[in-house]
């Protein structure tokens, strides 16, 4: 269809709510590089880089990256230029638990995170952290990852350092940073660490212990934490739009059925009044597992008692959205994976405005809908966008990035103001150009440049964080 017939013309001239959040993101493997100091030890990003180089579309890696390890105080005066409420950032665990166990507490690794909070503090930004931004300890990764569900407990342990060391200042925490993009990392067809895995197993086996392992956080959160220091939990969940290529019931059901196994699969067991796996995964998985001579669901299934314990785990709906799709069914023969089971062929229109990532077009009307979607199926909780952005070549007059923004900002108001939808925080991604997983830094989605060429890693402004700062302080999108 044309769904562009389907919604209103974009309207200017909504402001943002009273109290609503704007903030900017990083993570640590992506920003801070020190990758050998101060007693951290390895994560499975630095042994993906290093070892498997040729994933990585520049052959670089992280160890350096944007020098934030260093130069955190120069950034706090980037968030400070902005004037965001929030800065997202994310934790390295291997920074602060070597070992990836708690015997081991790297005070250094410590001291860096209260040093970059009480910094954020000290300039009237709130710290949002995330606890797993995908450099899990290799430590851990050697006893298997995520698909081992005695990480759930490691992963607890972990998260207690975290709320006892940083809960008195950081009020937002988010467990996971799209559990579907790094449980990917355990199918055989990935190119996310670790890039192992037994196929058609490991992305669900993974989900399973992370589905546990935040229900974990959050409870300890609950039972020890919360009275005393009054934060929230979510996750950031991340989900592009599927539009049917056509109105037919094929394509209706393609399209369903990528939203239910890329974040059905991590939503509806937190969020649904039920609990589990939406139905349309457990079916799909558990057919194609007996046709495949499987004598059981490629997919675990939730034992009633954990569906108890992970149902309702969450403050806040954690969201990273970028862009559209349009989606009809693929059948995929051969040996069993994730792609086989949601089975779908998306496409983008290529007549959209593209950006330096081959999978990402400029469809605001996409994020509306999904915003609505969110409101309709999960009863309209409150949603934090965590996530979203826009890549080119590194430009500092960034017009694709403006246009991206300021078009995104105004259907996300019309979905508050026209649909109801409970949107209470924005975050753009990213606050710095930095290291983009297998692109390397080939592509750049920073509002500010950084000179990657430069020992000193300089930092530059560009012209979209000029727009987002105005956007900021007059809550209104300029004309
Ligand atoms: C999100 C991640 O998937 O997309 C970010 O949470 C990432 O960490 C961003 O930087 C852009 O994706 P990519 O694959 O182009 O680096």
């Amino acid at each position: 269809g044309a769904p562009e017939d389907k919604v209103p013309d974009s309207l200017k001239d909504y402001a943002f709510p009273d109290g609503f959040l704007f903030g900017t993101a990083t993570s640590s493997y992506q920003v801070e590089g020190a990758w050998l100091e101060d007693g951290k030890s390895l994560n499975i990003w630095d042994t993906l880089t290093h070892n498997k180089s040729n994933l990585i579309s520049d052959r670089s890696n992280g160890d350096v990256a944007c020098d934030s390890y260093h130069k955190y105080k120069e950034d706090v005066q980037l968030l400070k230029e902005l004037g965001v409420n929030f800065y997202r950032f994310s934790v390295s665990w291997s920074r602060i638990l070597p070992t990836g166990h708690i015997n081991v507490v790297n005070q250094a690794g410590i001291d860096y995170y209260n040093n970059l909070i009480n910094e954020l503090l000290a300039n009237g930004i709130q710290p949002m952290v995330t606890m797993y931004h995908w450099d899990l300890p290799q430590t851990l990764q050697d006893l298997g990852g995520w698909p081992n569900q005695v990480m759930a407990q490691y992963f607890e342990d972990y998260a207690r350092v975290l709320f006892t060391n940083y809960g008195d200042r950081v009020k937002y925490w988010i467990t996971f940073n799209e559990p579907s993009v790094f449980t990917a990392g355990y199918e055989s067809v990935a190119f996310h660490a670790p890039n192992v895995g037994a196929t058609g197993f490991g992305q669900y086996l993974a989900t399973h212990t992370v589905l546990k392992a935040h229900a974990r956080a959050y409870h300890l959160y609950d039972n020890e934490f919360r009275a005393a220091q009054q934060g929230k939990i979510g996750m950031a969940f991340n989900i592009n739009w599927c539009e049917p290529r056509d109105n037919i019931t094929e394509d209706i059901a393609a399209c369903n059925r990528m939203q239910e196994f890329n974040l059905g699969m991590y939503a509806h067991p937190v969020f649904s009044p039920e609990g589990d796996f939406p139905t349309v995964v457990k079916e799909r998985v558990a057919m194609n597992s007996e046709a495949e001579g499987f004598t059981q669901s490629r997919l675990p299934s939730l034992t009633q008692e954990e569906i108890e314990y992970i149902k309702g785990t969450a403050d806040f709906f954690g969201l990273n959205h970028y862009t559209t799709f349009y989606g009809s069914p693929l059948t995929y023969t051969g040996e069993p994976t994730f792609t086989k089971d949601v089975g779908i062929l998306m496409m983008p229109d290529f007549s959209w405005p593209g950006s330096a990532s081959i999978w990402l077009h400029v469809v605001p009307w996409g994020f509306r809908k999904q915003l609505n979607r969110i409101a309709e199926i999960y009863n309209n909780p409150p949603v934090i966008i965590t996530e979203n952005g826009f890549s080119d070549h590194g430009e500092l007059n960034d017009t694709g990035r403006i246009n991206y923004l300021t078009s995104y900002l105004t259907e996300m108001l019309n979905a508050i103001h026209e649909d109801g939808c409970n949107v209470v925080g924005y975050t753009a991604w990213s606050l710095i150009d930095n290291f983009e997983w297998n692109n390397g830094y080939t592509q750049r989605f920073g509002l500010y440049h950084v000179d990657f060429e430069d020992p000193n890693r300089a930092r530059t402004i560009k012209e979209s964080a000029k727009v987002y700062a105005e956007i900021i302080a007059t809550k209104q999108i300029p004309e």
